[in-house]
């Protein structure tokens, strides 16, 4: 990432720990950043995820264990930089994975805080929001620790309120268009319809059916963007 790179060119980041890393999108972002040479640990709780990260990525420097981010199983002051990709919003234990994380990296090394974000958003962008929003609330309902996103100010606060001095901070979309496409528009309709299938025999179903024919019209009229994601490089 172009911003990344400005960013660190003076800086040596050899060893880098994300956490809540998925199926390793940021990993990729972060490889593609900082090359080959440096190392990429990535943890997450997810077994299915991190299956999935290892076939993406054998290569030598990327390593992905289990793990939950509120105990890493590190020492202190182990790595130039510590990451976490849109998995702030997922955590049970926030402020205690924010304070594992600072522990594990460097002194004056660099944290990095990756989330997609609310607030003013266009059309098309609003869709993506009410599919994530969605999700949250079938996750909320089934127990899974899953906020709706948060506007930037209130990521800055969070980041702020939890020790991390801001150094640099800068939006950017992970989807360059809006998508118009038939095939994709209908994969997402089906998402929703799916997470809405999860209500049935709920009394929230009856609360919530009227979203899907909404939300195939607003498909149709506006299409889908990803909302746009705030990137925050901070210091402990
Ligand atoms: C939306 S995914 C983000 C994946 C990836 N970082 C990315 O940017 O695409 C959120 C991830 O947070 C993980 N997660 C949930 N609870 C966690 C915890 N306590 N510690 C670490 N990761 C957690 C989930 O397993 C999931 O893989």
């Amino acid at each position: 990432m172009k911003q990344l790179q400005e960013f660190f060119k003076d800086q040596t980041i050899q060893s880098i720990l994300d956490v809540g890393c998925g199926a390793g999108d940021f990993i990729k972002v972060l490889n593609d950043t900082f090359g080959s040479e440096t190392q990429l640990l990535g943890i997450d709780p997810g077994e299915v995820w991190l299956r999935e990260a290892r076939a993406r990525f054998p290569q030598e420097n990327m390593e992905f264990r289990c793990m939950h981010g509120e105990k890493l199983a590190f020492e202190n002051d182990q790595f130039d930089l510590v990451s976490i990709s849109n998995a702030l919003h997922h955590l049970a234990q926030l402020e205690q994975t924010l304070a594992e994380m600072k522990r594990v990296v460097r002194s004056s090394g660099w944290l990095i805080v990756n989330e997609v974000i609310d607030g003013e958003l266009t059309e098309a962008q609003q869709n993506h929001r009410m599919l994530h929003h969605f999700k949250s609330y079938v996750d909320r309902l089934h127990g899974i620790t899953h906020r709706p996103t948060w506007t930037e100010q209130e990521i800055m606060d969070l980041a702020e309120a939890n020790g991390l001095q801001v150094k640099h901070a800068f939006l950017h979309l992970k989807m360059k268009q809006v998508n118009h496409d038939e095939l994709f528009l209908d994969d997402k309709y089906r998402q929703m319809e799916s997470l809405l299938e999860e209500l049935q025999g709920r009394p929230e179903f009856d609360e919530k059916k009227d979203q899907l024919p909404l939300f195939k019209e607003r498909l149709k009229q506006h299409g889908f963007h990803l909302a746009p994601q705030l990137l925050l490089i901070a210091q402990a």
